[in-house]
């Protein structure tokens, strides 16, 4: 199958380097009427560019009209297991003849909840839900609860899902002093930005001095403990870690996008640091919805009816959440986690795309960098350290986009918002091979002023 791929998308990728732009599709015209913007997520692209896809295998895209593109976003990292993982469809379909969903817990659930319960350090308990926007709202919803606070302390730029504190100093335009937030979403109500602390991520002495001096209204602090495609500094967790003991205030990791990506324990296990509390999504799912939360028992057991009534009760409830098929799909991502090289591949490959990468930008000379750790890759257009969200800016943002987007003219499908590059266990040495080529084509076009 995969040669086969090969041999398709190498011509394609010939094909696409004559840039002819095709007339914009009947199908395409159909999803610019119905979806703002032709798109149902975060990014928009342009209508010429827009496609509707068809069909998914393994890390090869088709879209309505045949075409075939490498993913480089699988399903926004959520398709780690690559696209129709055999493992995965097997029990989606042995599950879908059993039932949908029951609202309950089910044999799936249950031995899916005991899995997360082993391999989660911080998890003494879990509950499901059906995304990872979800599951953060949760865990700070339990903290809020269990400390009998109101703020919350996220780190600039960081993303945790549509969630009020997700989209709040996401993107801000506006460089405000710390800890004051910015809300990057109209529709966020103000008490609701002024109960959101902000620190600036990989500063561990900033992110202290906030935490004690609002340690009395400090309901939590919540970290991507790998920040978009920005890895920790040494000891920042640990750090932040102690920081969070001394004043009492419960750690919560968004493990959405680091579950089961940068190790099997994720980056708990890779980082050597508990939180009290943890959100999951994404690859955990093989692809199908799912969100899910733990952690420390006497938190996570606010959300039992007894407690109703109780000033302390947290109501949870998920319709889909937990459902037989997703966690059926879940259990079978697990065991493909769980098969011997899985993420030593996953970190080899990441490391053979990040060089790959590097060594085109040198060949071109070009003031840029490389970020990211295990299956995650992203260019900075900066040669300063990039270590948060400001020195990230720093980087020529405009010059990132266009990159993006002469890969998508290539067939390399990814979110051209320029965020991160994602592999799966579906992505080889010679996948890579076909996107390195088809990026040096593209920096060598947008340098030449022709995209
Ligand atoms: C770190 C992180 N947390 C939470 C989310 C939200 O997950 P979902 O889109 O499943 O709601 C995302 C999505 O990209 C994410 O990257």
């Amino acid at each position: 199958m995969l040669a086969c791929v090969c041999e398709h998308t190498r011509a394609q990728g010939k094909a696409a380097r004559v840039m002819t732009q095709p007339p914009i599709s009947e199908a395409i015209q159909r999803s610019l009427r119905v979806f703002p913007g032709a798109s149902n997520g975060e990014f928009n692209l342009p209508p010429e560019l827009s496609i509707v896809i068809h069909r998914g295998k393994g890390c090869e895209l088709r879209d309505s009209s045949g075409a075939s593109y490498l993913d480089f976003s699988m399903g926004w990292g959520s398709v780690l297991v690559g696209h129709g993982n055999p493992h995965v469809t097997e029990a989606v379909i042995r599950q879908a003849a059993l039932g949908a969903n029951f609202a309950y817990v089910n044999e799936n659930s249950l031995a899916l909840g005991e899995e997360l319960c082993r391999l989660s350090p911080a998890c003494e308990r879990v509950r499901f839900c059906a995304s990872g926007t979800e599951a953060t709202m949760y865990c700070q919803r339990l903290a809020r609860a269990f400390t009998g606070r109101r703020k919350i302390l996220k780190f600039e730029g960081a993303y945790h899902g549509a969630n009020e504190v997700g989209v709040t100093s996401l993107f801000p335009q506006r460089l405000l002093a710390f800890p004051k937030a910015d809300p990057s979403s109209a529709g966020i109500p103000p008490a609701v930005v002024d109960d959101i602390l902000v620190a600036p991520y990989n500063d561990s002495v900033t992110a202290a001095e906030i935490i004690a001096a609002h340690a009395d209204e400090l309901a939590g602090v919540i970290v991507e403990p790998l920040q978009r495609c920005t890895p920790p500094k040494e000891g920042f967790l640990q750090s932040l870690r102690a920081t969070c003991d001394a004043h009492d205030v419960p750690l919560i990791f968004d493990e959405v996008v680091t579950g089961f990506r940068l190790a099997y324990g994720g980056a708990q296990a890779y980082y050597g640091v508990t939180p009290d509390l943890v959100a999951y999504g994404k690859a955990l799912g093989g692809g199908y919805p799912i969100g899910a939360f733990g952690g420390r028992a006497e938190i996570m057991d606010l959300v039992r009816e007894e407690q109703l009534g109780k000033p302390q009760y947290v109501w949870v409830a998920s319709t889909l959440g937990g459902n037989p098929i997703s966690t059926a799909a879940a259990r079978a991502a697990l065991t493909v986690f769980q098969e011997p090289d899985c993420f030593q591949r996953l970190h080899d490959l990441g490391h053979y795309l990040r060089n790959g990468m590097r060594q085109i930008l040198d060949e071109h000379q070009q003031s840029a960098q490389v970020i990211g750790d295990g299956p995650l890759a992203q260019v900075v257009f900066s040669t300063e350290p990039v270590y948060d969200y400001r020195s990230t800016k720093m980087g020529d943002s405009v010059k990132g986009r266009a990159l993006m987007l002469a890969l998508f003219r290539r067939k390399v499908f990814l979110n051209p918002m320029g965020t991160k590059l994602y592999l799966s266990i579906a992505h080889t040495q010679s996948i890579c091979d076909m996107f390195l080529e088809r990026f040096a084509d593209s920096l060598q076009a947008v340098n030449a002023g022709k995209e």
